[in-house]
């Protein structure tokens, strides 16, 4: 059967491309694969729900009360609940997105701590990038689809903030959303669901084609155990056996963590928020990952406004547009502010490059601070304690960071210098 096969599709040579690929032996490099576990299940999952919901504003019988008009993506929804199984499915669906989100997250931290995005990998680092950023706005066109009240105040923000740019903003929420934003609008709520089961999952599939491309082509960086082992060569195990079996067991737990999740944790209950109306819900907050925009929306005085030839500048779009832009553009530069000229090898240890950490611990400090202002209401928290740690924040966390590397620092040489005196006396 093999030979018929290879004769005809030459797959021993796909064999000796692909298939003995070694991989490190690491938990860390774990991360990279239960993301794209995270994504095969949101697939799985998403196929089957695709095939109940119905993508319709167009009221019909609410199936809970039907005295009752709802929109009929609503009322599938609840009837997907009520399908054996159906529940379990949205469950499954709604935790994946988050494991994904939050694993490429863990990942992306490990590739920037351990300088794996150093030439020859930047390109991985920025397709990587524009895949975190995909995934999250695939999530949140996720959100909108139930087109409860939850959902459709949710929408109206993330319309808003298009809507605000200046000059275009209109026409370019009105181009996506398929008109103005209303409870009447039949075309955005079919509009939304092209995006979420068609274009954003061919645009991931396509950047995770690439991403895993790439990796194969220039190899994974190696672990420090792989420098003393074989230098400059590649140590690790091949995808054909020995790292198949491992990935098979890693994405069977990973699943099975999913399921127990969905299983005792409920996700959006879409009959406490009812069915979409012109009442907005009151004190709206977005999924942990968002969080730090809609903190720094919150810290923004509503009355920071002003107006340039005709166009306004509002808190949505300083808060939505810029300061998210300005965060993204300086998660892409990471591997320009490198000047490495050779290739890496391996994995770095963090602390032997104090600033880098130094600065991705004052990086994600910031990102605390404003996700910790979207709860400013709730606390009836000042606005001004926040301004303060948004500059303070992150200076005493690099300077801290430095701090604690020299300290580690001082007591390794301490340790080495012990163990060395040691050997000289057992020498004697
Ligand atoms: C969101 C979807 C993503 C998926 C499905 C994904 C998947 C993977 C996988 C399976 C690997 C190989 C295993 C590993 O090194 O952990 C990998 C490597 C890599 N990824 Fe990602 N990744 C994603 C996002 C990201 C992000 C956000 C970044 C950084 C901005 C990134 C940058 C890289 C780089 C530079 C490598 C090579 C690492 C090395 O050689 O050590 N990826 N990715």
């Amino acid at each position: 059967m093999n030979q018929w096969l290879d004769e005809r599709l030459h797959i021993s040579r796909l064999n000796d491309k692909f298939l003995r690929k070694a991989f490190p032996v690491h938990h860390s490099f774990f991360l990279g694969e239960i993301t794209l576990f995270s994504l095969i299940v949101l697939i799985l999952t998403g196929v089957f729900l695709a095939l109940s919901y119905e993508p319709s504003t167009r009221m019909v019988a609410n199936p809970t009360d039907a005295s009752q008009m709802v929109p009929a993506a609503y009322a599938s929804i609840i009837r997907i609940n009520w399908m054996p199984f159906g529940d379990m499915l949205r469950r499954i669906h709604h935790w994946s997105a988050n494991i994904m989100v939050g694993a490429a997250i863990l990942h992306m931290m490990r590739i920037y701590f351990t300088g794996a995005f150093k030439k020859p990998r930047e390109l991985n680092w920025w397709i990587g990038m524009l895949l975190l950023v995909f995934t999250i706005i695939t999530a949140v066109t996720g959100y909108s689809l139930p087109y409860d009240n939850f959902a459709k105040t949710t929408l109206g923000v993330v319309v808003g903030i298009v809507a605000s740019i200046p000059w275009i903003g209109d026409w370019v929420a009105q181009a996506a959303f398929g008109g103005k934003f209303a409870l009447d609008n039949m075309a955005m709520i079919p509009r939304v669901y092209g995006y979420h089961i068609m274009l954003l999952p061919a645009i991931l599939l396509g950047l995770t084609a690439a991403h895993m491309l790439i990796m194969i082509k220039q190899k994974h960086t190696q672990p420090q155990y792989a420098k003393r082992i074989a230098y400059k060569k590649i140590v690790g195990v091949p995808l054909m056996t020995q790292q198949t079996p491992i990935m098979i067991m890693l994405a069977l737990l990973m699943t099975g963590l999913i399921i127990l999740f969905a299983a005792f944790i409920p996700v959006h209950p879409v009959e406490v928020f009812g069915p979409a109306s012109n009442q907005p819900v009151a004190n709206i907050k977005p999924d942990w990952y968002l969080l730090w925009i809609f903190g720094v929306l919150e810290m923004i005085p509503a009355n920071a406004k002003f107006t340039i030839l005709g166009g306004t500048i509002g808190p949505e779009f300083i808060g939505g547009i810029v300061i998210a832009t300005l965060v993204l553009v300086l998660m892409l530069a990471v591997p320009i502010f490198d000047k490495s000229r050779e290739n890496m090898y391996y994995a770095e240890n963090p602390t032997d490059f104090p600033k880098r950490l130094a600065a991705g611990v004052a990086f994600f400090t910031l990102l605390i601070v404003w996700s910790f202002a979207g709860y400013k209401n709730d606390f009836q928290w000042p606005v001004a304690p926040f301004w303060i740690l948004t500059f303070v924040g992150p200076l005493v966390a690099y300077f801290a960071t430095l701090g604690i590397v020299r300290g580690i620092k001082a007591f390794r040489a301490a340790d080495e210098r012990d163990q060395a005196q040691h050997a000289a006396a057992a020498d004697d």
